[in-house]
């Protein structure tokens, strides 16, 4: 196959990835601190938006890009990844797992990767970050202008939550991960495009005063050196998906772009708006108004379901009125007096309402959790 740059290659309907060795490196280890409880027993990465998990947005979004050999980074539940990715042919992507031995920091999964990157530029995506419009365009435009680092950006209204570049002239000058005094309000965004000149700035840096080698300083090595940070300011919307607001956004707006799609059982029901019952499902004297999503095998009786809402495969909903949610797998709710909104529940929860006496609320909660009653 001959090689062109990246238009002439495109006019003569070539793939323009033929051309350069590409692969993809995911990041799903870490911790996922800022989702407990729900991480306590599972992968950030795998809870569901739009009953789709985190992480398989990322896996798509570098499959539409070209890219077919994937690394994902695993560390504590890697058991959990590997079960719901498999060997990537699902996506016909051939996926190759990266055990982290403990979450040392973004450039300390890129060093762990190393091997498995070899000489090969790559395409790096945080597992719990989304971007409404992939990342096509801009491995295009890696690729063509040879950068030795391409960064995507994206003015934020709290730049402190995030590494937070500077740039001058169109380029990138310093940049500093969670600022306590943020000198802009461009956010990293959690995509970034090396050559494998990062691998050389990732064992150069020491770890940041939270113990992590940062890839911010590892980028900022390369500036130093001298070397071609190109930025790139991300027009449409992106998520980091770490919190429960972003996560429940994240929800939002997946669901917003929501195609109707009836497979399961509807009965004495009114249904508005854009609604998904995935096969399986039955639903009978509910009124659902969309987005919503309701999974395979859901039974749901009795209810409002309200905007924005996604419950996922298994729950059991009967008596309540629900909103603006997610509800993972196994779950049940019944019974509620009031309407529940803006909530992330996890697998196999139940919620409902006792009626022996004494008359009390009984609670069996994990760590971190957070209720409010009315
Ligand atoms: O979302 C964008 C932000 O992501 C950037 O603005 C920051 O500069 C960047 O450092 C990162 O910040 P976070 O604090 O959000 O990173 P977090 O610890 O959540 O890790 C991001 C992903 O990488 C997550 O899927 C877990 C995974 N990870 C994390 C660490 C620290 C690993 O696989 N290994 C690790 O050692």
């Amino acid at each position: 196959m001959p090689c062109f740059s990246g238009s002439i290659a495109k006019a003569a309907g070539f793939d323009i990835l033929s051309c350069v060795k590409l692969k993809g490196l995911i990041l799903s280890g870490g911790t996922g601190s800022r989702l407990r409880p729900i991480t306590h027993t599972s992968a950030k990465q795998l809870v569901p938006v739009a009953n789709k998990p985190v992480l398989f947005y990322g896996i798509e979004a570098l499959r539409d890009a070209g890219i077919r050999e994937i690394g994902i980074i695993v560390g504590d539940t890697a058991a959990e990844i590997k079960e719901a990715v498999g060997d990537g042919s699902q996506w016909g992507v051939k996926v190759t797992y990266i055990a982290q031995e403990a979450p040392l920091g973004l450039a300390h999964a890129v060093l762990t990767a190393a091997e498995f990157l070899g000489d090969s530029q790559f395409v790096m995506y945080l597992g719990d970050n989304l971007l409404r419009d992939g990342i096509s365009d801009l491995v295009e435009a890696f690729i063509q202008n040879g950068p030795d680092a391409l960064i995507l950006l994206q003015k934020v209204p709290n730049p402190e939550a995030y590494g937070v570049a500077e740039c001058r002239d169109g380029a990138v000058v310093k940049l500093v991960e969670k600022p306590a005094e943020p000198k802009s309000d461009l956010a990293l965004v959690g995509v970034y495009m090396f050559t494998p000149a990062i691998l050389e700035c990732a064992r150069a840096i020491k770890p940041s005063p939270r113990g992590e080698l940062e890839i911010t300083d590892a980028i900022q090595c390369l500036i130093d050196m001298k070397k071609r940070v190109e930025p790139h300011v991300v027009q449409g919307w992106w998520k980091d998906t770490g919190k429960l607001e972003d996560m429940l956004e994240a929800n939002r707006l997946i669901l917003d772009v929501l195609k109707t799609d009836i497979a399961g059982d509807v009965e004495n029901s009114e249904i508005h708006g854009r609604v998904v019952i995935e096969a399986g499902a039955r639903i009978s004297n509910c009124t659902i108004r969309g987005p919503v999503i309701i999974g395979e095998r859901t039974v749901v009786h009795d209810c409002y379901i309200g905007p924005y809402t996604s419950v996922y495969y298994d729950c059991e909903l009967r008596n309540s009125e629900i909103e603006h949610s997610i509800i993972l797998e196994q779950s049940r709710v019944l019974d509620l007096r009031a309407r529940m909104e803006g909530s992330l529940i996890g697998k196999n929860v139940r919620i409902a309402r006792l009626d022996h006496k004494p008359k009390a609320y009984r609670f069996m909660v994990g760590d971190n959790s957070w209720i409010g009653i009315v």
